[in-house]
């Protein structure tokens, strides 16, 4: 079931999809180093009982993993379509899940009820410029006085990394990974009109709308997606299922030859890798 407009581009009904979806959330969680931000929980006692929101949740792991470390913390999930959410039996009791589209306001019962919210990547979500400031104005007001938003966004446009050693027959040969990316780059700029631009300057775009929504102390931590080299070939994994599935949907299943796909999943278990930025941008509710 879905709320309303639906821009997801995979299909999260799919149990590889939330598969990717929980392996591409490990790999964040290892890049960052953390769920919430230190500063964010630096501002409560250790033993407080927080209350977290988190805007497009997807298949709520974020939540599911606050609430094993957390079980005294009340934590809620909304999102545009409830497809990917555990079933009911499976969610923790400290765990609501709600639909609801980010980009209209949240019910009045939902205002300055939290101490934080967590969000994170919603680009391919966000259409016009407006969507940003939209979406984070509708999530500031889910916060109580003193309270955090963090929103986590990469600049999605990866770079990827041979890690095998060079070979005299791979002169002047591209990896074809980089090669759909590339491709998807133009394929997706016309359809997305909009997204293409933030898709390389997400933090840019995320720390002007947590401005316009009223947040103080805008900032962003960065690191790269392979500070820690374990993920490397995750974030690969991850990243190729993203670009082969994108590129399908855009262009159609033949959009990549068996060939083509036998060449990346040879390059994959090459070595190669994927790098690019991740931003965790972070404002406070005055
Ligand atoms: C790429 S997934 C990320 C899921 C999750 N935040 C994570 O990092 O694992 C984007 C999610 O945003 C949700 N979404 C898209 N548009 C939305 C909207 N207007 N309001 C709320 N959620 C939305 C999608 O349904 C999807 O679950």
């Amino acid at each position: 079931m879905s709320s309303s407009d639906d821009s997801y581009l995979l299909d999260r009904t799919n149990a590889t999809e939330t598969a990717r979806l929980n392996a591409q959330h490990e790999g964040y969680i290892t890049a960052l180093g953390y769920h919430i931000h230190p500063a964010i929980l630096a501002a409560h006692p250790p033993t407080a009982a927080l209350k977290v929101a988190e805007v497009g949740t997807g298949t709520a792991i974020f939540l599911q993993d606050l609430a094993a470390a957390h079980p005294s913390w009340t934590l809620h999930g909304f999102d545009i379509s409830d497809a990917a959410y555990p079933p009911p039996v499976a969610r923790p009791t400290s765990l609501a899940l709600h639909l609801h589209d980010a980009k209209t306001p949240f019910p009045a019962e939902w205002h300055g009820v939290f101490d934080v919210v967590h969000m994170r990547l919603l680009t391919v979500a966000m259409g016009a410029r407006e969507d940003w400031t939209r979406v984070a104005r509708h999530a500031a007001q889910l916060l109580r006085p003193g309270g955090a938003l963090q929103w986590c966004e990469s600049n999605y446009n990866p770079t990827f990394l041979r890690t095998a050693a060079a070979r005299a027959e791979d002169a002047g040969v591209t990896l074809r990974m980089q090669e759909v990316f590339d491709g998807l780059y133009h394929v997706l700029g016309p359809a997305m009109a909009g997204v293409y631009e933030p898709f390389t300057g997400e933090a840019v775009v995320v720390k002007g709308a947590l401005r316009a929504a009223g947040l103080q102390r805008v900032w962003d931590d960065v690191v790269s997606s392979d500070r820690d080299i374990e993920t490397r070939g995750k974030f690969a994994r991850v990243n190729t299922a993203v670009g082969v599935n994108l590129l399908k949907k855009m262009r159609g299943e033949d959009a990549l030859s068996a060939q083509d796909l036998e060449r990346i999943e040879q390059e994959t278990a090459s070595g190669l890798y994927t790098r690019f930025d991740v931003h965790m941008c972070i404002g406070w509710k005055p």
